[in-house]
């Protein structure tokens, strides 16, 4: 009934990184028109609490340096893992564009900081959905160093505010094949509840 629209949410997948082309760039006109149709999420008490920071080129080192000396000083010894450093150090130049999304805590006592959450997931979900229409490969990471005190600084983040992810997203390599995924038949998670008079 709805195929185009059903076509295109079932066609976006996570698209990680190394299955993007690093050398081809993403243009500004391009992004600055996903991050639009973000912010036409729907939020409760039209708080618009995001604030998208995009990193390109070598922007992406600073990223990477602050990401990699963030889980030095709050990793545990027992938990550290060199192997997860060197990733941290690769990942984000393998997409051509990173984008810290952050949360900023805008609802006062009047909207619970849950919806704020939600509507922020809305937003990305949209800008995830812009990007597959668009032939972008996108992939929604969340390292739990996002919500330490030393990355929250880096950003200029108030005390309430979250960093909820980074989008990473690039075009997809040529040879790539496109994932497939599953999801449990529909029937498993619908409770019909119908009276009738
Ligand atoms: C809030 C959120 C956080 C996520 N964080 C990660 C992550 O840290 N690492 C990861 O591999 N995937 C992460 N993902 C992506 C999911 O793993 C992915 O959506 C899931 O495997 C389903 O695959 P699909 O996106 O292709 O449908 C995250 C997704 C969401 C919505």
């Amino acid at each position: 009934m709805l195929p185009a629209t059903t076509a295109l949410i079932r066609r976006r997948r996570s698209i990680k990184p190394v299955d993007m082309d690093p050398a081809r760039e993403v243009d500004r006109a391009l992004l600055t028109e996903l991050i639009e149709n973000a912010t036409w999420a729907p939020t409760h008490g039209l708080t618009e609490q995001w604030k998208f920071h995009v990193f390109q080129a070598d922007a992406r080192h600073d990223l990477v340096q602050i990401m990699q000396e963030t889980y030095r000083a709050t990793t545990s010894v027992a938990e550290f893992r060199e192997d997860k450093l060197k990733k941290m150090g690769e990942t984000p130049l393998l997409a051509p564009v990173v984008i810290a999304c952050v949360m900023e805590r805008n609802g006062g006592t009047k909207i619970p900081e849950i919806e704020e959450v939600e509507a922020f997931a809305c937003a990305l979900q949209n800008l995830q959905l812009s990007a597959t229409a668009a032939g972008l490969g996108c992939y929604w990471s969340s390292p739990p160093l996002l919500q330490t005190p030393m990355f929250h600084d880096w950003l200029g983040l108030r005390p309430a505010d979250r960093c909820l992810g980074l989008i990473y997203l690039g075009w997809p390599k040529p040879n790539l094949t496109w994932p497939r995924s599953v999801r449990q038949p529909v029937e498993n998670k619908i409770v019909w509840h119908v009276k009738k008079a």
